[in-house]
């Protein structure tokens, strides 16, 4: 199948949805009261310990305090909101990102602060656009990786609830914008999000989908430009505080079933790419096995893919973020560490030089 997807979006006012992100996120700080789950701890510490080296227990007094979590603000270019910037400047926020970073779109703001906190939720309000995003900085970096510019056809692989999406926007205006999400109830978490983000007419340009995104390669074979691999993943972050260690236990023995997930959403994302165009790979787990491994995988296995060099972005934003030492040119991963409690995120990113 070539072209557009059917367009699976509806008016805000009709969606009638039962969770609004506001809910989730006030669930999440509810989480922070929580236990840190023993199971998953030790299981982290045996493979990051060997994996990370010395590096690991400061990454894990940062993942083990969540007291101490920082977030960011993605502003809304399509909402601005009077007074808010000078507002986060007296509450100690700055610019999460150097204005001399190579491409970083002028209408692009994020702002974040040292100290740990959240600036309140917005709540989703039908037919009201959102002023900001609430965010990891650190996820913010697959969308400046993927350096999106107008016009172009972009697909977001795995895009619920939609926080890279809404990025994507606030960088450039795509051609075709397709955002697909498999899950039923994370997909309308992701309509809704858009719905609260994006203004028409710009909104007509999305197309969401809600498809196994290992089959989008052979439905739209060399269709995009762009396309961001935002891959399901152990997500150190949640796993750490699983409410039931059993059910965390089971997750901890299924890990490696992810990466082959990880590969297959991967191989699909090449095969939807047209030539020339280029994909970013991105999780939020420490995992080897989930990061490089499954991207040396896809470059031994795939002789039409070729590494893009990210460190010129990597040393860019190297002020507000800590890596880990010593991965190759087109990855990079974020340590948590404090003051900077961004992270994990892993970043790849890859082009398609021909057609087979
Ligand atoms: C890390 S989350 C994406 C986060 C999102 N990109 C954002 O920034 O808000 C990964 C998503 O992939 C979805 N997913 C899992 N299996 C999938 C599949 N086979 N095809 C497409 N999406 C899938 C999950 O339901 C989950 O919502």
């Amino acid at each position: 199948m070539r072209g557009p997807l059917p367009l699976a979006r509806r008016a805000g006012a009709a969606l009638g949805l039962g969770r609004d992100p506001g809910q989730v996120e006030k669930k999440a700080e509810g989480k922070v009261q929580k236990q840190i789950c023993r199971v998953v701890l030790d299981h982290f510490e045996k493979q990051y310990t060997a994996e990370l080296g010395d590096a690991w227990s400061r990454v894990r007094d940062v993942l083990t305090s969540p007291w101490c979590w920082q977030h960011a603000l993605l502003l809304n270019r399509f909402s601005p909101s009077p007074g808010l910037e000078s507002s986060l400047a007296e509450q100690g926020y700055h610019p999460a990102f150097p204005a001399a970073l190579p491409y970083l779109p002028a209408a692009f703001r994020c702002y974040s602060r040292t100290a740990p906190g959240r600036f309140p939720a917005q709540k989703h309000q039908p037919g009201r656009l959102k002023g900001y995003y609430l965010l990891n900085a650190a996820s913010l970096l697959p969308v400046l990786a993927l350096e999106v510019q107008d016009g172009e056809h972009v697909l977001d692989l795995c895009a619920a609830p939609g926080g890279k999406s809404v990025a994507i926007l606030q960088c450039a205006c795509p051609g075709h914008f397709h955002c697909n999400e498999y899950d039923d109830l994370r997909s309308r978490w992701l309509e809704q999000t858009i719905e609260s983000f994006i203004p028409d007419p710009l909104i007509n340009l999305i197309t969401v989908s809600k498809l196994d995104g290992r089959q989008i390669g052979d439905l739209q074979p060399e269709f995009y430009d762009k396309v961001l691999v935002d891959a399901p993943c152990s997500n150190d972050r949640s796993w750490l505080f699983s409410a039931d260690p059993q059910q965390a236990a089971l997750r901890l023995m299924q890990r490696k079933e992810l990466s082959s997930l990880q590969f297959q959403l991967l191989r699909s994302a090449v095969k939807a790419l047209r030539r020339g165009g280029s994909l970013v790979y991105s999780t939020c787990t420490l995992s080897r096995a989930e990061n490089s491994d499954v991207i040396n995988l896809l470059l031994s296995s795939c002789s039409n893919v070729m590494p893009v060099d990210i460190s010129g972005m990597a040393r860019g934003v190297s002020q507000e973020f800590t890596f880990l030492s010593g991965t190759q040119q087109h990855e990079l991963l974020v340590l948590p560490e404090k003051g900077r409690a961004w992270g994990p995120m892993y970043v790849a990113k890859l082009k398609k030089v021909s057609s087979t």
